[in-house]
């Protein structure tokens, strides 16, 4: 069973908890796409692990964890995630970790450009300024760097100093500011290209005999259908395709190898950085809900903005990515409250829209519909069956449930492995 799970509303989902919990029914881990702007948190035993680039079960023993091609991998940062995680007495070496040769690699002028870029637009994306963007927008046209070209010092010279030529006069004409050295670049890339050497290999060869083998593979999606670059709310979206077709492009599987896609979806809605969000709180609540959340982003620490669940959107993503099963986030965070909200269409001059709508302005005015439901205001974070839930609180997921009309068979109520409810049939 080759399952992919991917984000269903703006990342930062809790796709990082389930994966840790679906990771012991698969045997390869494997990142598809984006870098280490991603944050995937998981809390074992009171010990918070946030992972960006490596594939969330590294914890687990027996498992094997693979940056696929998709993925722009950052070596410094890459490095440093390997490190934190040895201090953490987590074992990563070249058995259990596998980077894909045809990985491109983030420099620091694509960290340098990403945040020059910023500066420069009239309306800002708020990236994580990790330089994802413009490592992507190489790999577009075709001067991209890959981890295969790294390894060899001869490519790696002749790339780069090509890259440099034309970067270092944006930098300097567009920019005005200084560019880089070749030498620096060269000598710091080189020392790492010695030390991620081993985790090298042709990722796609080795998944493809995976499949042959049946063994299970388990995708981590990064980001969320809503920053995907194809069908998110353009331009206010990351560089890649979160959604599950990039599964297939970022790994080399073929999508007939896929048998499951489980959508993970926050029981409200977040979203970090900038562009539009119909049901976002503009009263109290956000801080209520941010507090009692910790609604504050895995990578950046940038406070998330907050707001009502949207059925609208989440249909949207269900249809996209064709997903069979949902998991919901972060319900114990609705504990509190006396009535709860959800978003079933949008109005905008008289006419309502029912479907997640394409033009931008739509979405930017359009004023969320709500059905209000009665809060069931007691924890739920101690409860570890779905009938043990108030009753408020299940009518709150089969109403997301019906409208949807998709399964809910995974609901958290905290940030710990245990704090899981797995519903039957
Ligand atoms: P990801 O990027 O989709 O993996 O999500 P993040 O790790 O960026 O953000 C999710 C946050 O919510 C993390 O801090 C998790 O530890 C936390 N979390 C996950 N599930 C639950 C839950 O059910 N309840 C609460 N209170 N926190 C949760
Ligand atoms: P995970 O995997 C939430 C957002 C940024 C910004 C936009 C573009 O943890 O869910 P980028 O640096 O990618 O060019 O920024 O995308 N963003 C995320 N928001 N969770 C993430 O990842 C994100 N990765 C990028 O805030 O709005
Ligand atoms: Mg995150």
């Amino acid at each position: 069973m080759n399952t992919v799970i991917v984000g269903a509303q703006w990342g930062d989902e809790g796709k990082g908890k389930i994966i840790d919990i679906l990771s012991k029914s698969a045997k390869y881990i494997v990142r598809y796409q984006g870098g280490n702007n991603a944050g995937h948190t998981v809390v074992v035993n009171g010990e918070r692990f946030v992972f960006h680039l490596i594939p969330s079960a590294i914890l687990h023993k027996d498992k094997i964890c693979v940056i696929g091609n998709g993925v722009v991998v950052d070596p410094k940062a890459l490095l440093e995630e390997i490190e934190v995680l040895k201090k953490q007495r987590i074992k990563v070496d070249r058995n259990n970790l596998k980077v894909s040769l045809n990985a491109h690699i983030v420099f620091p002028y694509h960290r340098i450009l990403d945040k020059l870029r910023e500066t420069k637009r009239a309306n800002k994306i708020g990236t994580t300024g990790r330089g994802i963007g413009p490592c992507y927008s190489d790999k577009v046209s075709r001067c991209g760097i890959r981890l295969a070209d790294l390894l060899n010092s001869r490519v790696l010279s002749c790339k780069l100093k090509d890259n440099l030529k034309e970067k270092n006069e944006i930098f300097s004409k567009v920019y005005n500011c200084k560019g880089f050295s070749f030498g620096d670049i060269y000598k710091e890339y080189l020392l790492y290209a010695a030390k991620l050497k081993e985790y090298a290999c042709d990722t796609a060869l080795l998944l493809n005999k995976v499949v042959k083998e049946n063994k299970p593979i388990l995708f981590e999606g990064a980001q969320g259908t809503f920053l995907d670059l194809d069908f998110g709310t353009y331009p206010f979206v990351t560089s890649s395709n979160a959604i599950v077709g990039g599964a297939c492009s970022g790994t080399g599987i073929s999508p007939d190898k896929i048998d499951k896609i489980i959508g993970v979806i926050k029981a409200y809605t977040t979203r970090v950085g900038e562009g539009p969000f119909p049901t976002e709180f503009t009263s109290d609540l956000l801080r209520k809900i941010r507090d009692k959340g910790k609604e504050f982003g895995a990578t950046t620490g940038r406070p998330r903005r907050c707001g009502w669940f949207d059925a609208v959107m989440v249909k949207y993503a269900i249809t996209i990515n064709g997903i069979c099963e949902l998991a919901v986030m972060k319900l114990d965070v609705l504990d509190n409250l006396k009535v709860i909200k959800i978003c079933t269409s949008y109005k905008y001059k008289g006419k309502i829209y029912r479907d997640f709508p394409l033009d931008f302005e739509i979405i930017q005015k359009a004023s969320p519909v709500y059905e209000e439901h009665l809060g069931w205001q007691q924890s739920t974070e101690e409860i570890k069956r779905y009938k043990d839930l108030p009753l408020n609180a299940r009518r709150y997921i089969e109403r997301i449930e019906r409208l949807l009309d998709t399964k809910i068979k995974y609901i958290s109520v905290g940030s710990s492995r245990e704090s899981t409810i797995l519903r039957s049939g």
